[in-house]
């Protein structure tokens, strides 16, 4: 059962408390697709001006919809378009202050106004997918929360 909790103030206390409730409710589940249902619903409650958590996975040269919480989202995205691409082809985290600035932005809901996508490494450093994570506040994701997700995906490289 899930237990509401009050998450730390700061940046650094936060996302020591968060890597051990996302360890929490998924470190133990071997199944890949369950253990990314939980991670991003963690993530939703935690994050409380996101309005979308979720993943894509690489499967050939498109990123695939995984488990996510929010409204429905584009489901195929090519390698290097909008951010999650360009995350993939970049080989780095995108922090977008203001998706509106972002050219190649995929809109997928009107609300949003600033996203992160952090890649999911596998033990080689591979990108085998992306945590993207949407905000109805413009500049909401710092890169204190990129250093802070990195850490916190880390974990996931076991279902690469
Ligand atoms: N905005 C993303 C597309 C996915 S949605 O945000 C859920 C992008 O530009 O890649």
């Amino acid at each position: 059962m899930y237990t509401e909790v009050a998450y730390p103030n700061t940046k650094p206390a936060f996302y020591d408390f968060l890597e051990h409730q996302l360890e929490e409710y998924t470190g133990d589940e071997t199944d890949r697709v369950a253990a990314l249902a939980n991670f991003c619903s963690v993530l939703k409650i935690a994050f409380p001006k996101a309005n979308w958590a979720g993943f894509y996975l690489v499967s050939g040269d498109e990123l695939v919809l995984g488990p996510f919480q929010g409204r429905p989202a584009v489901s195929r995205i090519a390698y290097g378009a909008g951010v999650c691409g360009a995350a993939w082809r970049e080989d780095r985290a995108q922090v977008v202050e203001d998706v509106e600035c972002f050219a190649g932005h995929i809109a997928c809901d009107c609300s949003t106004h600033s996203e992160i996508v952090v890649p999911l490494r596998d033990g080689d450093g591979r990108i085998w997918g992306v945590l993207d994570m949407d905000s109805v506040l413009t500049g909401y994701f710092t890169d204190e929360d990129r250093a802070g997700l990195e850490r916190c995906v880390k974990p996931l490289a076991r279902f690469a």
